[in-house]
């Protein structure tokens, strides 16, 4: 996933960029990392530049989590404890939330990708990476290989709310979004889908 946003450059002159459920802030680490592969020249053919944001912002509900990206990443790091269905997002010039709104419920999912929405410019970038629950078997092993890891970092047993993709497109375009759907689990038994949308 991270490799694609890069091999697309998906985030590439976006000044602005924030990661809503952060995790542990490897969307910024692999930023970090990117930016450096390129400016030693170790960098693959063919692709474009790497981003160079002006910042990156997170916000992630998991304290601890939160702890690790400041730890790793320093004090330049804008990680912050929050809660996406109630934090305040500010602008950006790109929001990325990758596996992270299948544990919110339907009407909590709608309320994020309306304020994504309101805080991005018109042609501001949305990244998101969902589950594509028309996928049948491979969907069923992505959600039990989710749960299992969030037990592992501490969540709470989660009721997942996921959708198919198509269902996700018509939320996105309900929201203000004109989307294009990128496969995401080529080589894995994974159900993921990259929806690439842009605020119209
Ligand atoms: C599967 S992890 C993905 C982390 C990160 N996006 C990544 O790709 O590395 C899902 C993350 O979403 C966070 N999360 C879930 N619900 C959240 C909420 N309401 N507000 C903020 N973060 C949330 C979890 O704590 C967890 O770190």
């Amino acid at each position: 996933m991270f490799n694609a946003i890069l091999e697309h450059g998906l985030l590439l002159n976006r000044a602005q960029i924030l990661d809503l459920g952060c995790g542990r802030g490897l969307l910024e680490s692999w930023l970090r990392a990117a930016l450096l592969c390129y400016e030693n020249g170790d960098w693959p053919d063919g692709w474009p530049p790497a981003p160079r944001p002006h910042r990156t912002r997170g916000i992630e509900l998991m304290s601890r989590d939160v702890r690790r990206a400041h730890a790793a990443l320093g004090s330049a790091c804008a990680i912050s404890q929050g809660d996406i269905r109630n934090a305040a997002y500010g602008s950006a010039d790109a929001i990325v939330i990758l596996d992270v709104l299948h544990y919110l419920c339907a009407q909590e999912q709608l309320e994020v990708l309306i304020r994504a929405r309101a805080a991005l410019p018109l042609r501001g970038l949305l990244l998101i990476r969902i589950g594509d629950a028309s996928a049948g078997l491979r969907f069923r092993y992505s959600q039990w290989v989710d749960k299992l890891v969030m037990l592992c970092r501490g969540h709470a047993p989660a009721i997942l709310h996921c959708r198919s993709a198509a269902q996700w497109r018509a939320l996105l375009s309900a929201c203000g979004f004109e989307v294009q759907a990128t496969a995401m689990s080529e080589g894995t038994r994974f159900a993921n889908v990259l929806l690439i949308a842009r605020a119209i």
